[in-house]
């Protein structure tokens, strides 16, 4: 099982990501943990074992849970509208199946806690254009569409994902190593609010980032494994598509299956998959394989996760059966988030002295 990992700042040393670590043991209560993800498909196995399933431990543990669907983020690379409600509400049952449990954690969109929207604007004149330009996410955004493909929310979006951390308090993000830089934005916005707000007594505090241990999955097809790519393992699919899935991947031609990252990185990458459902070395899989070659190796991972998943998927076909729960356990999720962002907006405002 891939153990957490911390890492409060960008250049943390193992170190403080074991301090973060004991500190979250001994005292669970003192953190609250945003995370998110946008509603562009339905979440895969790349997503359980790098994010969902460490927000399954942390709740476990003891850790109050906000889990944002970016619907907002979402508006720039959404394609066909009409589908949102059905992806949306998809997730919710993604979520509920892997384990977070609506009595304990908060599942909310943006779009429904308007509040949480309204610090983008005070939190906007506290960075500068040229930090946003430097941003590594808006800057491969804009060398991918040109300049003039652009838009204004894509350009402000780690900004207002730190309206997403900050509106609750989160003191602590589980995420990939690719986020980082917006939680540093999240971390510069807090302290500028501090220096300039409330310098006696900072008001928000900054945000901790988690990372996973478990290694990145690949696609299926060796590039990078997506939502909408489809070259990913969903955790909805059937054991069959996932057998068909798996049948689809590349390999290689050399017989003996062996664990090379570096030279055979979609044999390894099959095998990590095995590995991850197993919980055993990616090695120890490899050697089970042996000579059976890709065919022998793909039996064994469509075997392994048809296994690991079978009761998540089981409880998720229950849950997709009930779209009215579903919505009213995001109901319920936008209603606390919408207390929640409205308190902090009545500090923010009696902080800035706009309370008249
Ligand atoms: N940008 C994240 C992603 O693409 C989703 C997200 C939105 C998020 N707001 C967040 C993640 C706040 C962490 C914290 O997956």
């Amino acid at each position: 099982m891939p153990a957490l990992m911390a890492a409060p700042l960008l250049r943390a040393g193992r170190q403080s990501q074991r301090m973060l670590l004991q500190a979250i043991e001994r005292d669970p209560a003192a953190f609250r943990v945003l995370t998110g993800d946008r509603p562009t498909g339905p979440l895969h196995i790349g997503h359980y074992f790098g994010t969902l399933q460490n927000r399954v431990r942390l709740q476990q543990a003891g850790v109050e849970l906000m889990v944002l669907i970016a619907d907002y983020q979402a508006v720039t690379d959404r394609s066909a509208p009409a589908e949102l409600p059905g992806t949306v509400l998809g997730l919710v049952a993604d979520y509920l199946a892997v384990g977070i449990d609506p009595s304990r954690a908060v599942v909310f969109t943006h779009s429904q806690v308007p509040a949480l929207n309204q610090l983008l604007l005070p939190f906007l004149s506290l960075v500068s254009i040229s930090e946003l330009r430097r941003n590594p996410t808006v800057k491969s955004e804009m060398a991918a569409g040109g300049p003039a493909a652009m838009t204004g929310l894509m350009f402000t979006y780690p900004v207002h994902q730190a309206a997403d951390i900050l509106f609750c308090h989160a003191n602590l993000v589980p995420v990939g190593k690719d986020q980082l830089p917006h939680l540093e934005v999240a971390r510069v916005i807090a302290r500028r609010f501090n220096e300039r707000y409330s310098p006696d007594l900072p008001y928000f505090a900054e945000p901790a980032a988690l990372l996973s241990a478990a290694p990145l999955l690949l696609g299926l097809d060796g590039r990078k494994m997506g939502k909408s790519g489809g070259n990913a393992i969903p955790l909805r699919a059937t054991a069959d598509e996932t057998a068909r899935l798996v049948a689809a991947a590349k390999t290689d031609s050399e017989r003996v299956i062996s664990y090379e990252p570096g030279r055979r990185p979609e044999v390894a990458n099959l095998l990590l998959i095995a590995a991850l459902c197993l919980d055993e070395p990616p090695q120890t899989v490899a050697d089970k394989v042996g000579g059976g070659g890709a065919a022998a190796l793909k039996a064994l991972v469509t075997d392994a996760v048809n296994t690991a998943f079978g009761p998540v998927r089981a409880r998720r076909a229950e849950l997709a059966a009930d779209p009215g729960h579903l919505s009213a356990v995001l109901a319920a999720g936008n209603e606390k988030a919408g207390q929640v962002a409205e308190s902090t907006l009545r500090d923010v405002l009696r902080l800035m002295h706009h309370n008249y």
